[in-house]
């Protein structure tokens, strides 16, 4: 699978339907599939981007919000921003591609979810298309964590769901009652080792690094594919606007995801 193709077309609608024929193909016939998500899949969720139009980075500074050094100058003005994140992302429900990689994850074998982002949606598609069943194929790595888990800055208990604390008072933790912070990582920070590592793994072993909206700028997450590209993989990117790594790509889908992942999962037909 050594032809690159890629389309210059911004409306979804006009992307060949040749291209997402062979996607879909060259999905089907993978063994193992590592799919690597950023904001854009939740786009069509209501969650804002980071960069880009309406991008939350436009509007408030990364410095000021998403540093340690932000959270040890002013953990009120921290949390209050997780705080309306998560109110946010509450009220926010999985959308076509979240639950076209569920189903697909939960049907075939050999195929692993890696995301950066920190809303829990593909998990809640997961959990919902599991039933009864058991969602854990589907259940994405987190490489930077999620914004409704809280962590002890002290002794590292996690907490999940809203930290008991009234909007004045700064959360602590059950365990020790040490400062509790958002269970994210922050530029500056390293990633949880192990978890890093399985998504390593699973980019090395892939046949196919099927990347969706993620700008490809932030490290070591954007990595990933070329990883597996290096490895003898091939990508496949699905992203409205050209990315780094457009160029390495076997497959550039330049469309959004919700109007594209069902069509290459084959859960739209
Ligand atoms: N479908 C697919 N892609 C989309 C869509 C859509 N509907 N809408 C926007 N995009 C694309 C944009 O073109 C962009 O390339 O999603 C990408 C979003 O990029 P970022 O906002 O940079 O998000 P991401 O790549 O996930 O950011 C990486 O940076 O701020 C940190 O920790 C944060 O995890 C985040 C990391």
């Amino acid at each position: 699978m050594d032809s690159r193709a890629s389309l210059a077309l911004t409306q979804p609608q006009r992307v060949s339907e040749d291209l997402i024929v062979r996607a879909r193909d060259m999905l089907a016939s993978a063994r193992r599939i590592v799919v690597l998500t950023g904001a854009g899949i939740s786009a069509e969720s209501g969650v804002p981007t980071f960069r880009g139009a309406g991008g939350l980075w436009k509007e408030f500074r990364p410095e000021q919000l998403a540093t340690p050094e932000a959270f040890a100058a002013d953990p009120q003005l921290v949390w209050e921003w997780y705080r309306w994140r998560r109110k946010l992302v509450s009220d926010c429900r999985p959308n076509a591609a979240h639950y076209a990689l569920a189903r697909l994850a939960l049907e075939r074998g050999g195929m692993r979810i890696v995301t950066q982002n920190v809303d829990e949606l593909h998990t809640t598609a997961a959990r919902e298309l599991a039933g009864a069943g058991d969602p854990a194929p589907a259940i994405p790595l987190e490489l930077h964590g999620s914004i409704f888990r809280s962590r002890c800055t002290r002794c590292g208990t996690r907490a999940s769901g809203q930290p008991a604390s009234s909007e004045s008072q700064l959360p602590v933790c059950e365990a020790c009652g040490g400062s509790l912070r958002p269970d994210v990582v922050w530029f500056g920070e390293m990633l949880d080792s192990a978890i890093l590592d399985e998504a390593m793994d699973h980019a090395r072993q892939a046949d196919i690094c099927l990347v969706i909206g993620t700008s490809a700028v932030v490290h070591p997450a954007a990595g990933l594919a070329s990883m597996t590209a290096a490895h003898g993989g091939s990508i496949i990117e699905v992203n409205p606007e050209r990315t780094p790594l457009t160029g390495a790509a076997d497959i550039s889908i330049r469309a959004t995801a919700a109007a594209t992942i069902p069509a290459i999962t084959g859960a739209a037909s």
